[in-house]
């Protein structure tokens, strides 16, 4: 597996990440044992990104990921969380905070849930517009020097407060969500982080799986599964993203690679600063998702690809009204 610099740090990481939310909560059920075995296919298959957050399944993600740190070797994997979402359990509504008494405490349990001495990068994950980001960063570059964080993270912060974020301390990832199916952030964020030297992890690569050729629509999804909220896999915006995500299949088919392939493909040769984090709870899944790192894409496909997915392609927003609370603040 190639990698790529993260941020200015002097580190680097695997090309192509993994997201481990959905082992924990949000896409269905999921089964404690296959999850760790899926982690150790990810990792053989070269990936050693792992994103988290303490939001996860309330606590249990960050305790998956910090059991599989520690089981395979700590210096082998770099261990990414975030904080600042905070919700009842069992609740999907929440609050922002991103205050500095916050941020301490937060780490904290983090840590503990983990079961490890430092977290290698960590992020904000949704910012209070109240609270201002000075003080949030400083208070996360006051977990620097005590050596409990490596580097610091944004999750969808708007280019204005990552300027001012990235003047308090280094920012070194930015985190949201890209794909072909979501690609504003192609109009400033990206471009800022290039500018910036700032990695950018590109969560939700698949689409939330839109982008793999799977049925997705609402009602083909579990009880439990968050996208039957979500306003693109809902109704007629679901039969005409499902339609969308179809073209995928041809070139798929032309290149010998998959849907999911092709879609992670795309963001590896599109942009030299991305690193997409692709999630999935099935062990042959994160080999194939980790083989998208073979795919060549030449200038063709991509005139192609962009052409198929222009910016705005996909039909509803990506989240409900209350998803978008700290969102681009
Ligand atoms: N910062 C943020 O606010 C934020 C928000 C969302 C996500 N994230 C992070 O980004 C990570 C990835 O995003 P995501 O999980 O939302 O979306 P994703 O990676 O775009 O898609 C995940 C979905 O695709 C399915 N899938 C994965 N690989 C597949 C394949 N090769 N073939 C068919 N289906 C496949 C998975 O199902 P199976 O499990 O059944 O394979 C799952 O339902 C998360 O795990 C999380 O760490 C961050």
């Amino acid at each position: 597996m190639k990698q790529r610099p993260l941020g200015r740090t002097g580190r680097v990481v695997s090309e192509i990440g993994f997201g481990c939310m959905g082992m924990s909560e949000f896409y269905g059920p999921s089964d404690q044992s296959e999850n760790f075995s899926t982690l150790g296919a990810a990792l053989d298959a070269g990936v050693n990104f792992f994103d988290t957050a303490d939001t996860y399944g309330h606590g249990a993600n960050e305790e998956l990921v910090g059991r599989f740190a520690r089981t395979v070797g700590r210096h082998r994997v770099c261990v990414a969380t975030k904080f600042g979402i905070v919700r009842e359990p069992g609740k999907i509504e929440r609050r922002i905070d991103t205050s500095p008494a916050y941020v301490k405490a937060a780490c904290n349990a983090s840590l503990k849930r983990l079961g490890l001495d430092h977290i290698d990068l960590y992020y904000a994950h949704r910012l209070n517009p109240d609270v201002p980001i000075e003080d949030t960063v400083g208070a996360m570059a006051d977990l620097v020097q005590a050596g409990k964080v490596r580097a610091l993270g944004l999750s969808e912060v708007s280019p204005a407060t990552l300027r001012r974020a990235h003047a308090v301390h280094p920012i070194t990832a930015v985190q949201s969500e890209l794909s072909l199916a979501e690609r504003t952030p192609e109009d400033e964020i990206l471009p800022l982080c290039w500018e910036l030297s700032i990695t950018f992890v590109a969560y939700s690569p698949l689409g939330r799986a839109l982008l793999t050729g799977r049925d997705v629509a609402a009602e083909a999804l579990d009880v439990t599964d968050y996208r039957r909220f979500l306003p693109r896999f809902i109704g007629n915006a679901a039969t005409a993203n499902v339609r969308l995500a179809a073209k995928l299949k041809a070139i798929a088919e032309e290149k010998g690679a998959t849907p999911a392939q092709i879609a992670i493909a795309w963001l590896l040769a599109s942009f030299p600063h991305v690193v997409p984090i692709p999630g999935t709870r099935k062990a042959v899944r994160a080999r194939e998702n980790a083989g998208a790192s073979d795919v060549r894409l030449t200038r063709d496909d991509l005139e192609r690809l962009d052409g198929l997915f222009p910016i705005g392609a996909a039909t509803g927003d990506r989240y409900t009204e209350a998803g978008f609370i700290g969102v681009n603040v």
